[in-house]
């Protein structure tokens, strides 16, 4: 398995390019389930994630063209031969569970597999099996997988979410442009995926309104066509690679970032000492002093701070004067990267759902071991401060959601490589 060997203290100077975001390209391929013709996605990140996303859509019978190494995938669900999403795929990945709303819209029934993903908690189904209900479908878990149907199609109706999932909320958004009548979502999730999806399920034919609110209507309408849809700025790469200069010194601008896509984000860091500019092409990033200063973080769906940049905001907080608290409101067991930090010499108490970080002056390099796609990148970004060498173990993690790391990183000057393992 490979391994990222980085030596920390030199200081950031240069450019980085944001790719499309993961999360949106997650929820956009199986968008294409929806129509016999072809979806186009432009500005596609490459990632792990991505091939799984890919391979569960050809093992439906879908059609994945990739062009222009792997920025561009043109879907085609003209002849499909599967409604049963495996289990050897779905484990991989929990945004598996988003082929469920448009299988069940499109072919009236569909076998999905409970899906696996970053252990970070318990992940259950509930909200998105309770809104497919209340538009009609039958539900029933067996053997480890959802079997769903819905004969004569799914029906419009008010669904209210219990808790603004971000995947239920895009599962009812695309389950609902096909149905019969009126769909009225909410409590629905604000997400900027969200909005994404929901632009490039118009371009396709679709008639939603409200969506980054949360109250989102679907009038549903019998077809939808084809659509070539470019995928939105990766707001989690965006922040990760926000934060390098503040560990280091130096300045980074990172091309494609957009304040709205980061506002609460960017908020923090100005409180912490951390100045954040919008220029023509992007934003750019620079700490005002030595060190940052501690700030107090409460993890919320968005527009609130993201729970995807918890564990790199935590290892900045490592190195600030001062003490902070994290609260993780999102997911129950997502401090697995503390530990591995304080073998790096952060001092961390962890108690539930808090997280308290006394800053220390200095980390230290030590080998660490990834334990979830966003606990992967805080430890290199604790890697780029600290004294000595660093070495993160066990990166297919990071691989899921990170293209090029240590191309995008080493382009701005970090000593970072990759060693590539057995
Ligand atoms: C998405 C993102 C993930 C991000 C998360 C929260 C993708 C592919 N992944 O995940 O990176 O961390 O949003 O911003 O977009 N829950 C239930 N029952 C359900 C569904 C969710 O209890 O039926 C709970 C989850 O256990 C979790 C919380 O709701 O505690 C948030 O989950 P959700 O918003 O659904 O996240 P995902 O869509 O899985």
């Amino acid at each position: 398995m490979d391994s990222i060997v980085v030596k920390g203290g030199r200081p950031l100077q240069g450019q980085i390019s944001i790719a499309g975001a993961k999360n949106a390209a997650l929820a956009l391929m199986p968008a294409t389930l929806l129509s016999e013709e072809p979806l186009t996605l432009t500005n596609a990140p490459r990632l792990s994630d991505i091939k799984t996303m890919t391979a569960l859509l050809q093992s439906l019978g879908v059609e994945v063209t990739s062009m222009q190494d792997g920025k561009v995938q043109v879907l085609s669900s003209h002849d499909m031969t599967s409604t049963t999403a495996d289990y050897e795929i779905v484990r991989k990945m929990r945004a598996s569970n988003l082929v469920l709303g448009p299988l069940l819209a499109r072919h009236h029934q569909a076998i999905v597999s409970l899906p696996g993903g970053c252990a970070i908690g318990a992940r259950p189904m509930d909200i998105h099996v309770t809104a497919l209900e209340a538009m009609g479908a039958q539900i029933e878990l067996r053997d480890g997988y959802l079997h769903a149907k819905a004969p004569g199609g799914l029906k419009g109706a008010r669904v209210p979410l219990r808790f603004a999932s971000v995947g239920a909320t895009e599962n009812i958004l695309m389950a609902a442009t096909l149905a019969k009548g009126t769909t009225i979502l909410e409590n629905a999730a604000r997400e900027p995926e969200i909005v994404d999806l929901a632009r490039c399920l118009r371009s396709m034919g679709a008639q939603i309104e409200g969506e980054g609110t949360s109250t989102i209507t679907i009038q549903g309408v019998d077809r939808l066509g084809a659509a070539t849809h470019p995928v939105v700025t990766d707001r989690i790469e965006l922040g990760t690679y926000m934060l390098a200069p503040v560990f280091c010194g130096g300045e980074v601008e990172c091309l494609g970032g957009r304040m709205d896509l980061v506002e609460s984000f960017a908020e923090r860091l100005d409180a912490a000492g951390v100045d954040v500019t919008e220029t023509p092409n992007g934003l750019k990033v620079k700490r005002r002093g030595d060190r940052p200063r501690a700030v107090d973080v409460v993890t919320e769906p968005f527009p609130g701070f993201p729970t995807d940049l918890q564990a790199q905001m935590m290892a900045m907080l490592c190195l600030a004067e001062g003490t902070s608290v994290l609260e993780e409101k999102i997911f129950e067991n997502r401090f697995m990267h503390a530990p591995e930090l304080v073998r790096m010499g952060a001092n961390i108490e962890v108690h539930g759902g808090h997280a308290t970080v006394h800053g220390v002056e200095k980390l230290k390099g030590a080998p660490v071991m990834a334990t979830d796609l966003r606990a992967s990148v805080s430890l290199i970004l604790a890697g780029l401060a600290a004294e000595g060498e660093t070495i993160v173990n066990r990166v297919y993690h990071l691989d899921r959601g990170y293209e090029h790391v240590e191309d995008k990183l080493g382009g701005v000057g970090a000593q970072i490589e990759r060693v590539t393992g057995v």
